[in-house]
């Protein structure tokens, strides 16, 4: 697929733009000559961060406001000829702690966002970024996009609300959205300060900053990641195959791992640290998941989509990026 050829010159609206994965997003955009807009609250508990953009940041346009007011959108949406739609709230503890705003951001925000669609720009085309925590803890391995949906988080509940808005307004009033569960995803760009976005990203820091990263539990849940150039090449075939239209998609690895071993394998490529295992939080503990990774085959059929970037190679460039850049995201 010639990506150049269907995004150069093309309008381009990426929501949470400053963002971990929009940035990425956003900086592939711009060099296949797309004409990139970015909307994004910069609200400093989410992974919004100017540093993100900085290279870009002549070259998109950006525009700081919130996906919950339903009149910047309104306007925002209008001449856009895609839509990835990636602002989110993404912390699963405080959409237990506070689950009002995850309602408004994740859910009612959506909404408002394919009202302003449906009203202004019906032809435009989206791909919505979903996520595996919507299975909730799998009753089988690989999940697959038939198992069962029994989110055990309010954050769950919200992005499935988001996802099933996308698809109805696809069904019902043929707005071509795509949604793409993604499952942990890492890389330069990400929120590194805390686990707000996923415990990877404190890890980061910890074995840069020369403190022990802490596994929780045995350290024997297995999971699968994604290095954020690849989630980015998943976006880009979603929104250009027809084939993806009212679909939905699981991302994934088969490289598949369990935390104990991400943790020495991290500490390896880093030529030094520490890890130890910790007693789960009991607010972690209440909605952890056990062990998860994705069949992700029906990406690769639809989208001829697979992961190109291995573990280790993803964790070392992402080192050499904090290494490099550390302070702009934790701040010292
Ligand atoms: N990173 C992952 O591992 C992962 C996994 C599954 C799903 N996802 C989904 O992918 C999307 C992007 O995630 P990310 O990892 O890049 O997170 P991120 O926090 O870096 O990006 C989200 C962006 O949305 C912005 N935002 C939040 N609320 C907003 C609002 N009300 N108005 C405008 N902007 C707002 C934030 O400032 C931030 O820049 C999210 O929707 C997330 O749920 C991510």
């Amino acid at each position: 697929m010639n990506l150049e050829k269907v995004f150069g010159g093309r309008s381009v609206l990426i929501s949470g733009g400053c963002g971990f994965i929009g940035s990425m997003l956003a900086r592939r955009l711009v060099g296949l000559g797309a004409k990139v807009t970015i909307i994004d609250s910069l609200i400093p508990l989410y992974g919004g961060n100017l540093k993100n953009i900085e290279d870009i940041r002549d070259r998109v346009w950006l525009n700081i406001s919130d996906v919950r007011d339903p009149y910047a959108i309104a306007h925002i949406i209008q001449g856009q000829d895609y839509l990835f739609n990636l602002a989110g709230q993404t912390s699963h503890v405080d959409s237990m702690s506070d689950p009002f705003t995850d309602l408004n951001i994740n859910a009612t925000a959506q909404l408002s966002i394919l009202e302003a669609v449906r009203k202004h720009n019906p032809s435009i085309r989206i791909v919505f970024a979903s996520t595996r925590q919507l299975y909730g803890r799998p009753q089988y391995l690989p999940v697959d996009e038939a198992h069962p949906i029994v989110p055990v988080d309010i954050n769950g509940i919200h992005k499935l609300a988001g996802e099933g808005y996308h698809l109805l307004y696809n069904q019902v009033y043929g707005i071509a959205s795509s949604c793409l569960r993604l499952t942990n995803t890492y890389g330069p760009g990400m929120r590194v300060k805390d686990a707000r976005q996923t415990f990877l990203g404190l890890w980061l820091k910890l074995v840069l900053t020369r403190q022990p990263i802490k596994v929780f539990g045995d350290g024997l849940q297995l999971r699968d990641f994604n290095y954020v150039d690849d989630v980015v090449d998943a976006l880009l075939l979603a929104a250009s195959r027809k084939e993806a239209v009212g679909q939905v998609m699981n991302l994934g690895s088969d490289e598949v791992i369990n935390l104990k071993d991400l943790a020495k394998l991290l500490v390896e490529v880093n030529g030094g640290g520490d890890w130890e295992l910790i007693a789960f939080p009991p607010e972690r503990k209440a909605i952890d998941i056990g062990d998860y990774y994705s069949d992700w085959s029906r990406a690769k059929a639809l989208l001829g989509w697979q992961p190109a970037i291995a573990l280790r190679e993803g964790l070392a460039k992402s080192l050499e990026y904090y290494r490099a850049h550390g302070s702009s995201y934790w701040g010292e």
